[in-house]
């Protein structure tokens, strides 16, 4: 197996990818893009750090943990990480952790990530420090204030016994009609319970029983307008 490790298609560890239109990756597990066939980076700042009012946040809490479900190619990870080195508070540490069943290889995160010569530092920097066969988890720490904890595996039998809270999560599962797993209602009272006080979530779905299970969860739920044409997506914060 593993044929063309810059393919994919021979590799059953990742679910499943194709390369469409030259550098996007597609899961042909999920029928779905791993990110907006418009500007996936753009959407990563619309949708999910502005969505979780970010960067601004950063400058009232210096120690902030971010929490995604769907790594993929770490994406969202560079842009946030791009994002912080402009605007990172002094003595700031943010740490983002993220859940992911299909890991990507170093090959793969790097073609994807090729696409944005604004992420290069950064996204070099992530194949660099990427094990060869991503382990059950992984913490890399890339400096004193920034550091990714990875957890392998189907993200709900992960995310529940982690011992921790986000302050801001990254909802990225693909299309919920596509994976419905990624948006259960016991999936998001697992979020809901690893948020902390006053936390939040943005994500790019308005789906109504995604906007349900996480109310039923206990998480305010508000609509915004969706990025590159999109009607709506989704944001929500914990109260307490
Ligand atoms: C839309 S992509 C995420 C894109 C990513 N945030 C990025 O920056 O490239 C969705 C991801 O969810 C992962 N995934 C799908 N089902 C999962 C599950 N049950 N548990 C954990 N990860 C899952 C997929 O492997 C895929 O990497």
């Amino acid at each position: 197996m593993n044929r063309n490790k810059d393919d994919g298609r021979e590799n059953p560890a990742n679910g499943g990818i194709e390369w469409h239109a030259g550098d996007m990756p597609y899961s042909t597990a999920f029928g779905d893009h791993f990110y907006s066939l418009a500007d996936g980076r753009a959407e990563c700042d619309y949708v999910f750090l502005k969505g979780n009012g970010l960067p601004e946040r950063w400058q009232e809490q210096k120690r902030f943990t971010i929490a995604e479900l769907g790594f993929g190619t770490g994406l969202n990870f560079c842009e946030t990480w791009r994002q912080w080195s402009t605007r990172w508070p002094a003595d700031g540490q943010l740490r983002f952790v993220s859940f992911e069943k299909y890991p990507l290889s170093g090959c793969e995160i790097g073609r994807a990530l090729d696409a944005w010569p604004e992420l290069a530092g950064f996204s070099r920097s992530l194949v660099a420090h990427w094990p060869e066969e991503a382990p059950a988890s992984v913490r890399i720490d890339f400096s004193d204030d920034i550091a990714l904890e990875l957890h392998v595996g189907d993200a709900l039998p992960c995310l529940a016994p982690w011992a921790d809270t986000a302050d801001a999560w990254f909802l990225d599962g693909f299309a919920p009609a596509r994976n419905p797993d990624m948006w259960s209602e016991t999936l998001m009272r697992e979020v809901f319970n690893h948020t902390a006080p006053g936390g939040s979530f943005a994500t790019y779905t308005a789906a109504g029983w995604v906007r349900r299970n996480l109310e039923s969860a206990g998480f305010i739920v508000e609509k915004k307008k969706g990025h590159a044409g999109k009607r709506d997506m989704s944001v929500g914060r914990r109260a307490s």
